[in-house]
């Protein structure tokens, strides 16, 4: 089975949370077990600032016809642990940006993208046998090959949508459909594209993939029950029999404590108790907490409303009250920024905010924290309650989407086996009373220690999805 990857970001090259983590875990697998891969993404400035030692060779060039518009595109490709990478560039979409995402011409960079991606793979004669396709980013790719490449391809694709995040939904005016992609505006008209009076590129997905996917079996429920509140449950509906959900896994081989050269100190679940202690006494300290021996509460995210921040700076005070130190790690929505940043201005002892996406300073998160706090609003899986575990932080977290498939409640006497906490109410009474659970667990060890040593074997591999991935491969290429 021949599969391409066609993303918005990939580890080890680009990553703004889990889809690049996802992208480029679940790809390694593929080669593994022999399924040849390609993962196509933007040649953003970040890549041509650090190719992460690989030698990128032009490997196309071409112009990309976008209704007035002939964009140059040229190609590169390397091979990174068994998986082809091509990255589609493209000067004043891409390599002149500091960021991924967050512009306003974002709809047309990404039609850009999506168009040049397509060519490429005709161009050069690529042979797959599915195109998994993920989010808004890229998932206009069904329907442009429909348009454009049906029977004009070495081989005919099917196509994979997997839903990471169905709030984004990469909305465009619906005249953009002919201006950015050549596709006559009756396309509006028919119910495959249009979505809240413009065109939605995911809407458009979902309604033309083969097949689509969700991250995690409870997020696929709650998208056909509309709880995702992204105003596509008509389309999951319509899309029923062909949406699935499959739990990510993660890569075992960067989040592995024994090994991780980025934490201070290696350990494994035999020692963990031990060493940990010492990893979180030096981060402490180094964070300038005045009490380093309070429990710490930990959270590295995006710092959005999906994430639910505004529970965690709404019980600051009373953590503080109760003797917790609070670290924070993470970017996103100003007004978040600064509500975080000021509550360590209010409590400097026992507050440490670090406003910066960091993947050295959450690797030493992961291994310091007592408890890692997820108390999101909706979470399609999340991943790093799964790298909570493997480092033996606890993760405390709301019971929603993926969360409450990788994560075993604990209920005060379940300890053998229970792995974390979950509160079901999105309120800061929900969330405090799952605090109160955790702080009474820290002066209990006993049972803390269990609790850990269940995360730390909990198993998060992708050898189970996996399979269901290429089963899903297998059953749409009918194989
Ligand atoms: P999402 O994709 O919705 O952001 P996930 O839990 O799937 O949530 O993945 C988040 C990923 O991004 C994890 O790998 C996490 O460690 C990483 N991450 C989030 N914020 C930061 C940050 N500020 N610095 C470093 N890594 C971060
Ligand atoms: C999204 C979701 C997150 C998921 C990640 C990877 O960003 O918010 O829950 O883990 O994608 O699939």
């Amino acid at each position: 089975m021949r599969i391409c990857m066609i993303s918005g970001e990939s580890n080890p090259f680009l990553k703004t949370g889990g889809l690049g983590d996802v992208v480029y875990s679940l790809s390694k697998k593929l080669v593994t077990y022999k399924h040849p891969t390609s993962i196509i993404m933007p040649y953003y400035r970040k890549i041509a600032c650090d190719t992460k030692g690989c030698i990128l060779s032009r490997v196309a060039d071409f112009n990309v016809k976008m209704n007035w518009r002939n964009q140059s595109c040229q190609v590169f490709k390397t091979n990174y642990e068994g998986i082809n990478f091509y990255f589609i560039k493209n000067d004043q979409y891409f390599t002149c940006r500091d960021d991924a995402y967050g512009y306003d011409d974002d709809a047309e960079r990404f039609a850009f993208f999506q168009l040049a991606a397509m060519q490429l793979i005709h161009d050069l004669k690529l042979p797959f046998d599915v195109i998994h396709v993920h989010d808004w980013q890229s998932s206009m790719i069904p329907l442009i090959y429909h348009q454009f490449y049906e029977n004009k391809l070495v081989r005919n694709p099917k196509f994979i949508l997997t839903i990471h995040n169905s709030l984004f939904i990469g909305y465009t005016h619906r005249n953009n459909l002919y201006d950015f992609f050549n596709i006559s505006t009756e396309y509006y008209d028919n119910g495959l594209t249009r979505f809240n009076d413009s065109i939605g590129y995911l809407k458009t997905g979902i309604m033309t993939a083969d097949k689509v996917t969700t991250v995690s079996p409870t997020h696929a429920e709650e998208l056909l029950k509309g709880w995702d509140g992204s105003g596509l449950q008509g389309s999951f509906e319509l899309r029923r029999q062909d949406l699935s959900g499959i739990i990510n896994g993660i890569d075992t081989k960067e989040w592995d404590p024994r090994i991780d050269p980025m934490i201070r100190h290696n350990y494994s679940i035999k020692n963990a108790l031990e060493v940990r202690s010492k990893c979180k006494e030096e981060f402490a300290k180094a964070l300038g907490f005045a009490h380093p021996e309070y429990p710490l509460f930990v959270c590295v995210s995006r710092l959005s409303y999906q994430k639910g921040i505004d529970l965690i700076t709404g019980a600051i005070p009373e953590l503080v009250r109760r003797n917790c130190n609070i670290y924070i790690l993470g970017t996103g929505q100003k007004e978040i920024e600064n509500e975080v940043l000021s509550l360590q201005a209010r409590f400097p002892e026992n507050v440490v905010a670090q406003i910066a996406f960091r993947n050295d300073l959450a690797h030493i998160a992961y291994s310091s924290a007592d408890f890692f706090l997820i108390p999101s609003r909706y979470e399609p899986c999340g991943l790093t309650q799964m790298y909570s575990h493997r480092y033996g932080a606890i993760p405390l977290a709301r019971a929603t989407g993926g969360l409450v498939d990788s994560i075993i409640a604990y209920n005060g006497n379940n300890e053998d086996v229970a792995d974390g906490i979950l509160f079901n109410d999105y309120s800061l009474d929900g969330f405090l009373w799952a605090c109160n659970l955790a702080i009474n667990l820290y002066y209990n060890q006993d049972k803390m220690n269990k609790i850990i040593h269940n995360g730390m074997k909990a198993n998060h591999t992708w050898t189970k999805s996996f399979k269901e991935y290429v089963a899903l491969y297998k059953k749409v290429v009918g194989k």
